[in-house]
């Protein structure tokens, strides 16, 4: 509740290492997760999300989570990382929280790309997508 009504990070990195945009095909919300990312360490997080409470619960947290993280480690910020660190969700708005997974694993995609960095174990955004769908199940 706590990152809900006075949620942190909110806005946008001008000049951001990487960037995700996502949407929920459930719900039709969207979330866009900016990091800018330094000698391999993001130094900065921040988030722009057009959707339910939960959404910006799980926005405001994945980036606290993500902030001071090597970049390989990114990616144990999972929908249930952030989930555990709020301190669970309902059942019904567990879907909420893999927009926030997503949207942090298309930014550091985006960075991926762009600084032409490898990052073990990171999918391309569509892949990604498509096994969120599935754990969603
Ligand atoms: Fe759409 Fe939560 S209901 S992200």
């Amino acid at each position: 509740m706590d990152h809900f009504t006075s949620p942190r990070n909110v806005g946008e990195i001008e000049d951001a290492s990487g960037v995700g945009t996502v949407g929920n095909a459930k719900c039709g919300d969207i979330m866009k997760i900016f990091l800018k990312i330094e000698n391999d360490t993001v130094t900065d997080a921040k988030f722009k999300t057009f959707g339910c409470g939960a959404a910006v619960a799980t926005s405001s947290m994945a980036t606290e989570l993500v902030k001071g993280k090597q970049v390989h480690d990114v990616l144990s910020v999972t929908n249930k990382a952030v989930m555990e660190a709020l301190d669970g969700l309902p059942p019904e708005k567990v879907h909420c929280s893999c927009l926030a997974e997503e949207a942090l694993q298309a930014a550091l995609w985006d960075y991926s790309q762009k600084s032409n960095v490898h990052i073990e174990g990171l999918n391309p955004p569509s892949d990604t997508e498509h096994e969120l769908e599935e754990d969603d199940e």
